[in-house]
């Protein structure tokens, strides 16, 4: 075997795979639908985006790339785009989780009604759950694949956004980890990605900022700028037998925002430590 194919056998991390990611017509979700294609893998696109999905698998123009409508509220939607995945593909190894909506952001909490809270909570929870059990569904039999839930910084801390996103979020971090224990014994992985802000339809719409204001962010690693690649990237090491070991894992990619406490941060605020 010559070099250059020595190298693409070894960098297609997921051949042979079969994926399902749902919010995958735009943002974080279409990054990684193209991240999980290019490393070998056939993807299956679950959103409620057709024309914007369907542009994405012409782009990637192969059969290896297909879209399923589906609302991962519903779940005949969520049982069907499984179902879709198996019957066109045979299989399912990778199910990601990761559909998500911001919803109304109010900061009066008084103002929030109960729909609008159960909004966010029916497409990021329930979701979630709806993904996992079905994903599960088809695994248990097969005794193995990798579920993937996104959660967010705001599923580690308070503050960031809306209560309804913010309890989401913790929430999707629960229901990993009580899977993981359930599905470990079939030999199912499942995990979390934690991602920081990134620019996104979701996060322009949210936070009102530029990409670059977006972006530059208040994570304590400079030099770097999170992009919707670098998530797709921990995904597809969650994915793919790299982390064949890991389950019931967070990854959190956010330049260390999440380890630090900026107002009283040392580094930051010399002089409270009378340094
Ligand atoms: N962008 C960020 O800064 C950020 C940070 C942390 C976590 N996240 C999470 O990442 C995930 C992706 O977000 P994004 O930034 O790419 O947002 P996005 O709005 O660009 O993409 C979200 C996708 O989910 C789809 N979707 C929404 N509701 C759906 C439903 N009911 N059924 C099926 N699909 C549905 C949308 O059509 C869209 O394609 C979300 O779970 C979000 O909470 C985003």
């Amino acid at each position: 075997m010559g070099s250059v194919s020595l190298l693409s056998t070894v960098a297609r991390r997921l051949e042979g795979k079969v994926a399902l990611i749902t919010g995958g017509a735009r943002g974080i979700g279409e990054s990684t639908a193209r991240h999980f294609f290019k490393h070998g893998a056939k993807v299956v696109i679950a959103d409620t985006q057709d024309e914007l999905a369907h542009s994405v698998c012409k782009d990637l123009n192969s059969e290896s790339a297909s879209f399923i409508h589906c609302d991962v509220t519903k779940e005949t939607d969520v049982e069907n785009a499984v179902n879709t995945a198996i019957s066109r593909h045979g299989k399912l190894d990778v199910m990601f989780n990761n559909a998500g909506i911001v919803g109304v952001v109010k900061t009066n909490m008084v103002d929030v009604s109960m729909s609008e809270f159960e909004e966010v909570i029916r497409v990021n929870l329930v979701g979630a759950f709806l993904g996992t059990k079905h994903a599960a569904r088809v695994m248990k039999p097969a005794r193995q694949g990798s579920i993937i839930t996104t959660s967010s910084v705001c599923g580690i801390l308070g503050g960031f956004a809306s209560h309804a996103y913010t309890s989401s979020k913790h929430g999707v971090l629960g229901l990993m980890r009580n899977a993981a224990v359930e599905l470990g014994q079939f030999g199912i992985r499942v995990n979390c990605v934690s991602p920081y802000t990134v620019a996104t339809e979701m996060s322009r719409n949210f936070l009102k900022m530029t990409d670059d204001e977006i972006r530059s962010g208040y994570s304590n690693l400079k030099g770097a700028i999170l992009t919707p690649e670098d998530v797709a990237e921990a995904a597809l090491y969650l994915a793919s037998e790299d982390s064949r070991y890991v389950s019931g894992h967070n990854l959190v990619v956010d330049g260390g925002h999440t380890i630090v406490n900026n107002g009283s941060c040392m580094y930051d605020n010399p002089s409270v430590y009378g340094l």
